[in-house]
Formats: C-alpha cells, structure tokens, sequence
C-alpha cells in the first residue's frame, strides 16, 4: 500500500510548506483574522490550496456554504480569469461580509453571484433560480452536513463531463472512521454514508484526501 517506507508527513513538513508557499492573498488573510474571534467555520490554507489548483481552467463554478467566503476566493483566484462563481448560503449577515473580503482579494463583483438561500430550495426552484441552472465544470460542498447526499444529486445534472466536485468535512475529525468517539446526532453516520456511496458512485472517479478535516475529491465521468 506504501511506496514511501511507510513514511508520514510531519508537523515540520507541514511547516516546511506552508513557508515556502506562495503568499496568501490578503483577502484571505483578512477572512482567517475575522473567521476565528467569530467562531465561523472555513476551509484550512492546506484544502484551499488544493481547491485553487483544482480551479484551474474552470468556468462555471458552484459552491454550496459560502459562511465568509474563503473557499470562494480561493475559488475565483485559482479558475480560469473569466471564470464566474455561484455560492449558496442563506445567512445574509455572512456573505455581505464575504463580498468586502471578494474585493479585497482583487475579485471583481460580477464573477460572484450569492444566492442567498438554503441550497436545496434553491435547487428546487428550477429556472426560476437563474444562477443555477447550470452547467457547471466544478462544485464545492461545504454546508450542512446530513445534506450533503441531497446536495450532490441536486447538482449531478447540473455537471458536464469531466467536472470536479468537491467537499470538505467528510472525515469529520476523526468521527467518520472511528478514530474518534462520534457524537450521537447522527452527522458522523451521514457523512460515512456520503462517502461511501460517492467513492462506490460508477458516475465518478474519486478518493479522499487527508487534508484539514478531509477533502473528498471526485471528477465526474458524465
Ligand atoms: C462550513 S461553513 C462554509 C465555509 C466556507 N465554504 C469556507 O470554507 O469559507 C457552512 C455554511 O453553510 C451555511 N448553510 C447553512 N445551512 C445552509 C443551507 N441549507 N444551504 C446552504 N448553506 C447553508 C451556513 O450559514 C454556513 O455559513
């Protein structure tokens, strides 16, 4: 299974990488700074950085949990420099914040549209929810979590072959693999079962990167 000798990154590998990287831009810097004293949840620098490459060449995006948007601007700085955005969050208190931090990062406004409503709704809504109608070459999940299922199949025929999605959480801080006691609200077993179905899911080709709290990644074969 190993090629390296059974070799695991350490924390001063980890450090080694994160002083050699490039700059983190300062929208993204000020996002962390505010995140933090605020107690909102965002994606960790290792999993942005693998969001922006994945960016890469990307056109039509469309993110579900937006909360300060740094997912979203890692987004944008990684897609292609036409590319457009749609993020998905109901909390408007959030995203106004969000589009401040945009600018700041150097994102023109035109390249993100907030939808400002909980996602499967807006799923729902058909045309009448314009933004998102599709098609996409990338999506990024990152809200609640039992959702994340009804999330993906909400967006699979929005897809065009050889898109990317993503989502983050799927390890759940250990939960997932019982390597943590998992708390007994049922998150830990919908997000097994996420998982699971999508790393068994014919239409895609995945796997999980054991980046922050797990980074499940997947490119679909249309
Ligand atoms: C983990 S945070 C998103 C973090 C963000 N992707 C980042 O890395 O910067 C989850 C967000 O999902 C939002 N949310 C909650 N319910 C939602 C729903 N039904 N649809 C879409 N977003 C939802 C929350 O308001 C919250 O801001």
């Amino acid at each position: 299974m190993s090629t390296s000798g059974g070799y695991v990154p350490s924390t001063k590998d980890r450090a080694w990488i994160e002083a050699t990287a490039a700059p983190l831009n300062a929208g993204l810097v000020a996002i962390e700074t505010a995140a933090g004293p605020n107690d909102i949840p965002i994606l960790d620098r290792e999993a942005g950085r693998i969001l922006s490459v994945l960016a890469a060449g990307r056109h039509r995006i469309v993110e579900v949990g937006t909360a300060y948007g740094f997912s979203t601007l890692c987004l944008a700085l990684g897609a292609a420099p036409d590319a457009t955005i749609v993020t998905i969050d109901p909390d408007r208190s959030r995203t106004d914040l969000a589009r401040r931090w945009w600018r700041q990062g150097g994102i023109a406004d035109e390249r993100i549209v907030v939808v400002n409503r909980p996602a499967l709704e807006a799923f729902a809504a058909g045309p009448d929810e314009a933004a998102l109608v599709g098609p996409f070459d990338f999506a990024f999940i990152d809200a609640l979590k039992p959702e994340y299922g009804a999330y993906l199949e909400a967006i699979v025929p929005r897809l065009l072959p050889g898109a990317i999605m993503a989502a983050d959480n799927v390890l759940w801080s250990g939960e997932v693999s019982g390597d943590k006691p998992s708390r007994s609200d049922g998150t830990t077993d919908a997000i097994r079962r996420f998982d699971v179905a999508v790393l068994h899911d014919p239409r895609f080709s995945s796997t999980i990167l054991p980046v922050g709290d797990g980074l499940l990644i997947a490119a679909y074969r249309g």
